[in-house]
């Protein structure tokens, strides 16, 4: 079997092209989605994520601000910088890059946020909705993927997901979103034993551990949907995943690459959900 890609790059460009006629439909109406990204300090990962952020933002009209702060911020300006952004009626939405330096506690910042702002999906209050299967903003690179198992048709309901990597930010919240679609989910991390015989058994194989070419096609069983959501820089400066694109391509049925894949559907959700956001504050 040799597997159908699905491009997230793809699939990212069609959303953005509907959310552009939106925007515009609500620029009539007086409003524009406004969405502040925080960057602390110069991590250069964080750097990238930010730029592609603003480009996308514009590229749909949304009004996106980057507010650059530098790595000596405390936790209490921090803090009280996350006040007047809640405060600031302009303002849809709210994203504060992570990780953070060591010196700031990142779930105090978390929490600063207004739920109703959070366009990450990672506050206990939206991440409790999410659980009880409410509507909420979900966190974006797992909302990513269920779109993209959505525009292909896959059937999610009555599969088993296995999930390797337990992040907050992926893992864990993409198995909560599957779940909910009815699907059964095993989640396996750094201490599970004997990880193949998880991965080995699972219709939709979801590997999120950034360890390049972690899973082969080895690993899986013949027709597996694969969804790669690492992102890991090679010597050679190529990126890649975590999944060994080529074994994989000759045993799954779906696969997403590197690059081109799951990265563009994350920033996608971002305006998605700022624009949810600024919809629910002018009750529509
Ligand atoms: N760092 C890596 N991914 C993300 C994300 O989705 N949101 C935020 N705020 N920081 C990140």
């Amino acid at each position: 079997m040799s597997a159908e890609v699905i491009y997230g790059k793809e699939l990212a460009a069609d959303l953005r092209e509907n959310m552009k006629k939106e925007v515009f439909e609500l620029s009539k109406k007086g409003i524009t989605p406004s969405l502040t990204v925080v960057l602390i300090g110069h991590d250069p990962a964080s750097e990238s994520y930010v730029k592609g952020k603003q480009k996308a933002s514009e590229e749909v009209g949304v009004d996106s601000n980057l507010i650059k702060l530098p790595d000596t911020t405390t936790e209490q300006e921090l803090l009280e910088l996350i006040t007047d952004l809640n405060e600031d009626g302009k303002i849809h939405g709210i994203l504060v890059q992570l990780p953070l330096p060591n010196h700031i506690n990142e779930q105090a910042v978390i929490e600063a946020i207004d739920p109703k702002k959070d366009v990450d999906g990672f506050h206990p209050v939206n991440i409790g909705r999410m659980m009880t299967g409410k509507d909420t903003f979900y966190p974006c690179t797992p909302y990513g993927i269920v779109t993209m198992l959505r525009s292909k048709n896959i059937t999610i309901e009555g599969k088993h997901v296995v999930i390797v990597g337990r992040s907050n930010i992926v893992g864990k919240p993409v198995g909560q979103l599957l779940l909910n679609e009815n699907a059964t989910v095993t989640y396996c991390h750094s201490k599970t034993k004997n990880i193949k015989q998880f991965t080995q058994a699972a219709d939709i194989l979801i590997v999120a551990v950034g360890r390049a070419h972690f899973i082969t096609g080895d690993d899986m069983k013949e027709g597996a949907v694969v969804v790669d959501v690492g992102v890991n820089r090679l010597d050679n400066g190529k990126l890649t995943g975590d999944v060994d694109f080529e074994s994989a391509l000759e045993k799954a049925s779906y696969i997403t690459p590197v690059p081109r894949g799951v990265g563009p559907m994350t920033i996608t959700m971002l305006l998605h959900n700022t624009i949810k956001s600024a919809k629910q504050f002018n009750n529509l």
